[in-house]
C-alpha cells in the first residue's frame, strides 16, 4: 500500500496494517504486518508516549530528559475495536489508531481534532549515517501555530520555519542563526485555541520542520536513535508547558541572592581588580550579589588551579568578598589540558576518564589551555569523580557558584567546532557514538557540577550556570545564551531567547547584558539593563575587547539610570522569588510570552516583544536607539501602568512613553504586588516592613506571595511562609483575605499597604471583624495603610 507516493519515492518506507494489538497495564503493544513495533504508553490521562520500532525490537529504554519525580498515573483507560481503528480514551484525550498503516489522530474527549499524523512513521535508511533516520509527520490544522524549541534567535512563533537540534558553539550569532548552544527537541501547537505539545526525546542530531519543506505538513526527524515522543495536551499553553516540565523535571529553589544583579567579564583579574570592581557597587551603591571569576582565574587554564601571581590568596579574597556581600562565581571549563605534571590530568588519565575515539585513542582538541583531553561525563563513575573535584573550591576557598562554559563540547581549529562523531561515550552503560552523546554532554556535565556543588555547599543551596543544555538540564542548573553581540538586534534576541527557553522548561536563564561581542552604547547599555532586571538570571557580562560594561562605564546619567533598576530588581525579589517558587512546585514559566497568557486572544499569536514577568507584571522593553516610547500590544483586561498609575482597558494596541529612565511596565488590575526595601545585597538587612503594592480591582483577583530562610534546605521541611491574598474590591469597599501557609515565621511584623487608586477615602476599616482606628494603622487618605502581617480579612470601607 503506499501511504504518500512522494515520500516513497525519497526513499522512505513505512508501517504496514496492523496485525496484532495487546494492551499490557498501562501499555499498549502494536505490531504490523512489516514488523514496525509501536508501543504507546499512558503517561497521565493528558500525556501519551509513542515509541516506534521499524525492524521488531527497542533497545533499552533510557533517557536523560525523563524526570525520575515526572507524575505517572491516569484516572481513567479504556479501548475498543472498529473496523478500521482501533481507539484508545483516557479522561482526557481519544486516540484513533488506523488499522491500515498505523497512522494515528488525537481528539479531545468531546471529539475536538487536536494533532494528527500526515504520513506519520516513516524512516529511511541513511548510508551517509549508516542507521535509519526515523521520521514523523503531521498534518497542519488550520492556523495552526508553533512555539518552543528552546535556544532558537528568530521570530517567536515558528510557523514556517526549519530548525535544527545540535548544541554549538555560536559566538556571536545571526538572528536565523540555528542552531545554537542547546537542544529542546519541544514544541507547543495552537490551532483553534487548542493547545498540545510534542518532545522528541531522541540526543541525535533533530530536525522540526513547521511547513517549510512540505505546505501544511509539519515533521521531525532524527539522524539516528529511537522515534520515541510524548503527546503531551493541553488544552491551555499554560498546562502543556507546566506537564512538559514535570516530565523533563523542576529544579529546587536558588538561594536567593543567585536571583541578584550579577557582575561579569572576561575576565576581572588581578585580584586588585576583582576587589575594585567589588568596592566601586558598593561606593555607587549599585546592589550587586555575585562576581564572576572567568578563565584568567586558573593556572594556564589548568580546570581547579589558580594563578597564584594574579590571586596569591584565593581564600582571603573570597572571605573578604563575602564579608562585602558579594558572592564569587567561578568558570570551569570541561576541557582538562594535556599536562603530565598536573595531577588532575594525571589522575583522569590514570582512571581512564577520558573520551576516546573509536579505534582506541584519547579523543583530543584545543581549547584555552590548548591541547585537552575531556572527560566523559556520560560515565556515572567520571561524573562522581568530577563533583568531587569541587571540595577545594567550594568548601575550602568559599566560591559559592560555578559556571560551565564551552560544554557543547566546544573545540577549537575544527569546522564542525566539536568532537568527531565516532567518539565513543559510556552513555550511562549505553555505550555509544558521540553523534548520539552530542547533545547531551554538557548537560551530563551540568549534572556533576550540581551534585559536587550542592555537597560542599550543604547546607546550603548551589547555583550553577551552564552554557550546552538538552531537555531536563533545567534540574541541574540556570543558564545563560551564550556569546551574544552589543547590537539592537540582539536586544531583541534576546527578548526573544528568554520567552521561548522559560516555555521550554528552563525559566532559569538570562542573556549577556549589554551584549558579549562589541560595545554597547550607553543607552543600549540602559535598554538591556532594563530588559535584564526582568528575566530569571540576571548578569551583565562582556569579552571585555572592546572596553568596560560595568553600570559605572558610560556616563553618570547611565550609572544612575541603571541603579535605578536594579534597585527595582532587588524590591521586586519576593514577587520574582514567588515566581522562582511557582515555578519549582507547578513548572509554571516564570516568564510568560502572550500567547501562552491568553492564547484565546488571536492577536497575541505573532507577538514578540510583549511578556509577563511572573503572572502579574507586563514588560515591553524598548528596542530602538533614541525613542521616547513605543507602541506595543496590551492583553484583554485592565492594567495599570507601573509609573503612572493610569488605567488601560487591553486588547489593543497603544503607545506607551518611555523616555530613556523608563520602560513600558503594566500590573494586572486587582494584583497585589510585594516589595522589599533596596538592599546592596540579599541579606543586607533584616526586612522590617513588606510593602504590598494593593492595584485596586472592582471585582476579584489573587496574588501570592512566597518567602523562606532565602537559602538551606528548612523550606523542604514546611519551613516557608506562603500567603494567599484575595482581592475583592466594591464601588466603596475594598476587601483583601490573607490565608498563610507554611511554617516559617518571617522577620518583619508589618505590611505597608500601598493603595493604587482606590476610589474612595477610607472610613471604616476592620481587621478581622474588628474596627480599628485609622491612627493605628496610619492610614493616609486613600493611599496607604500599615497593618499587621497576620490580618486575616482586612475590610476598607469608603466615606
Ligand atoms: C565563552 C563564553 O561564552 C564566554 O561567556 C566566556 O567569557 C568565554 N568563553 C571565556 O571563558
Amino acid at each position: 500500500m503506499i501511504v504518500n507516493t512522494e515520500l516513497e519515492q525519497k526513499g522512505n518506507q513505512f508501517p504496514s496494517a496492523i496485525n496484532s494489538f495487546v494492551k499490557e497495564k498501562d501499555k499498549f503493544l502494536i505490531t504490523t504486518e512489516n514488523d514496525v513495533l509501536l508501543q504507546i504508553t499512558v503517561v497521565r490521562d493528558s500525556v501519551l508516549r509513542f515509541r516506534y520500532a521499524p525492524n521488531g525490537s527497542f533497545p533499552k529504554d533510557f533517557s536523560y530528559a525523563i524526570s525520575e519525580d515526572a507524575v505517572r498515573g491516569y484516572n481513567h483507560l479504556e479501548y475498543s475495536e472498529e473496523k478500521d481503528r482501533y481507539i484508545i480514551k483516557t479522561s482526557k484525550l481519544q486516540l484513533h489508531l488506523n488499522k491500515a498503516n498505523l497512522q494515528k489522530t488525537i481528539y479531545d474527549i468531546d471529539g475536538k481534532l487536536i494533532n494528527q499524523d500526515e504520513a506519520g512513521f516513516h524512516w529511511e535508511y541513511s548510508y551517509e549515517h549508516g542507521s535509519d533516520i526515523v521520521k514523523m509527520s503531521k498534518a497542519e490544522q488550520k492556523m495552526e501555530c508553533y512555539y518552543g524549541l528552546g535556544d532558537k534567535p528568530m521570530h517567536f512563533n515558528l510557523k514556517g520555519k526549519r530548525v535544527e537540534n545540535w548544541v554549538t558553539d555560536q559566538y556571536a550569532f545571526g538572528k536565523d542563526q540555528d542552531p545554537l548552544y542547546k537542544a529542546i527537541p519541544f514544541y507547543i501547537g495552537l490551532h483553534s485555541d487548542i493547545s498540545y505539545g510534542i518532545f522528541f526525546d531522541n540526543t541525535f542530531r533533530t530536525f522540526f520542520d513547521f511547513g517549510d519543506e512540505r505546505r501544511s505538513v509539519m515533521s521531525y526527524w532524527a539522524q539516528g536513535g529511537e522515534m520515541n515522543y510524548y503527546f503531551i495536551y493541553g488544552p491551555e499553553m499554560n498546562q502543556v508547558v507546566t506537564n512538559y516540565t514535570d516530565l523533563t523535571g523542576k529544579p529546587e529553589l536558588p538561594p536567593l541572592w543567585a536571583l541578584g544583579y550579577h557582575q561579569s567579564k572576561w575576565s576581572y583579574y588581578p585580584e586588585s581588580n576583582v576587589r575594585e570592581i567589588a568596592q566601586k557597587f558598593r561606593d555607587l551603591k549599585i546592589p550587586c550579589d555575585a562576581i564572576y571569576l572567568d578563565i584568567d582565574y586558573m593556572d594556564e587554564f589548568r580546570c581547579f588551579t589558580w594563578n597564584k601571581e594574579y590571586f596569591p590568596d584565593p581564600k582571603g579574597m573570597v572571605d573578604d568578598l563575602t564579608e562585602q556581600g558579594f558572592q564569587t562565581v567561578a568558570i570551569i571549563d570541561p576541557g582538562i589540558k594535556i599536562d603530565k605534571d598536573y595531577d588532575i590530568y594525571r589522575e583522569a588519565l590514570e582512571k581512564d576518564y577520558f573520551c576516546k575515539r573509536a579505534d582506541g585513542p584519547l579523543m583530543r582538541g584545543k581549547v584555552w589551555p590548548g591541547e585537552c583531553n575531556f572527560p566523559d561525563f556520560t560515565n556515572p563513575e567520571v561524573r562522581a569523580w568530577w563533583s568531587g573535584l569541587y571540595k577545594e573550591l567550594i568548601e575550602d576557598i568559599g566560591v559559592k557558584g560555578v559556571w560551565n562554559d564551552m560544554n557543547e563540547p566546544a573545540v577549537m581549529e575544527v569546522p564542525t567546532k566539536t568532537f568527531p562523531l565516532d567518539v565513543r561515550h559510556n552513555y550511562d552503560g549505553n555505550p555509544c557514538s558521540h553523534s548520539k552523546a552530542h547533545n547531551i554532554y554538557g548537560m551530563q556535565m551540568a549534572k556533576a557540577t550540581y551534585e559536587g556543588v550542592k555537597q560542599f555547599v550543604y547546607p546550603k543551596r548551589p547555583f550553577i550556570i551552564t552554557r550546552a543544555a538538552y531537555a531536563g538540564t533545567q534540574r541541574y542548573s540556570s543558564s545563560w545564551t551564550g556569546d551574544n553581540v552589543a547590537s539592537w538586534e540582539h536586544l531583541w534576541i534576546a527578548n526573544q531567547q528568554v520567552q521561548r527557553m522559560a516555555i521550554s522548561g528552563m525559566s532559569f536563564i538570562g542573556t549577556d547584558i549589554g551584549g558579549f561581542a562589541e560595545q554597547p552604547t550607553g543607552e543600549l547599555f540602559v535598554r538591556w539593563i532594563q530588559l535584564g532586571i526582568f528575566h530569571p538570571f540576571c548578569r551583565t557580562h562582556s569579552s571585555g575587547d572592546h572596553g568596560d560594561q560595568e553600570p559605572w562605564a558610560f556616563d553618570e546619567n547611565v550609572t544612575n539610570i541603571v541603579r535605578k533598576f536594579i534597585e527595582l530588581r532587588y524590591k521586586m525579589l519576593p514577587y520574582l522569588y514567588t515566581a522562582f517558587y511557582q515555578y519549582v512546585e507547578e513548572g509554571t514559566p516564570m516568564v510568560q510570552p502572550l500567547v501562552l497568557f491568553d492564547q484565546k486572544d488571536h492577536q497575541t499569536y505573532y507577538r514578540t516583544d510583549e511578556f509577563m514577568f511572573g503572572k502579574q507584571i507586563l514588560v515591553c522593553p524598548i528596542l530602538e536607539p533614541n525613542s521616547k516610547g513605543r507602541r506595543m500590544y496590551i492583553p484583554r483586561g485592565k492594567w495599570y501602568n507601573y509609573w503612572t498609575h493610569d488605567v488601560v482597558q487591553g486588547g489593543k494596541e497603544v503607545w506607551v512613553d518611555a523616555d530613556i529612565d523608563s520602560i513600558p511596565l503594566f500590573v494586572k488590575e486587582g494584583a497585589i504586588i510585594p516589595k522589599y526595601p533596596v538592599q546592596q545585597y540579599v541579606g543586607e538587612k533584616e526586612i522590617e516592613e513588606v510593602e504590598l503594592e494593593v492595584y485596586y480591582k472592582e471585582g476579584k483577583e489573587k496574588s501570592v506571595l512566597y518567602e523562606d530562610a532565602n537559602d538551606g534546605y528548612d523550606y523542604k521541611k514546611g519551613r516557608f511562609s506562603y500567603r494567599t491574598f484575595k482581592l475583592t474590591g466594591h464601588k466603596n469597599q475594598l476587601i483583601i483575605q490573607q490565608h498563610k501557609e507554611g511554617s516559617y515565621v518571617t522577620p518583619y511584623t508589618k505590611f505597608k499597604l500601598d493603595l493604587k487608586r482606590l476610589p474612595f477615602e477610607i472610613k471604616t476599616i476592620e481587621v478581622d471583624n474588628q474596627e480599628t482606628s485609622l491612627s493605628k494603622l496610619k492610614v493616609n487618605g486613600n493611599t496607604s495603610l500599615e497593618v499587621d502581617k497576620n490580618f486575616t480579612e482586612l475590610h476598607l470601607i469608603g466615606k
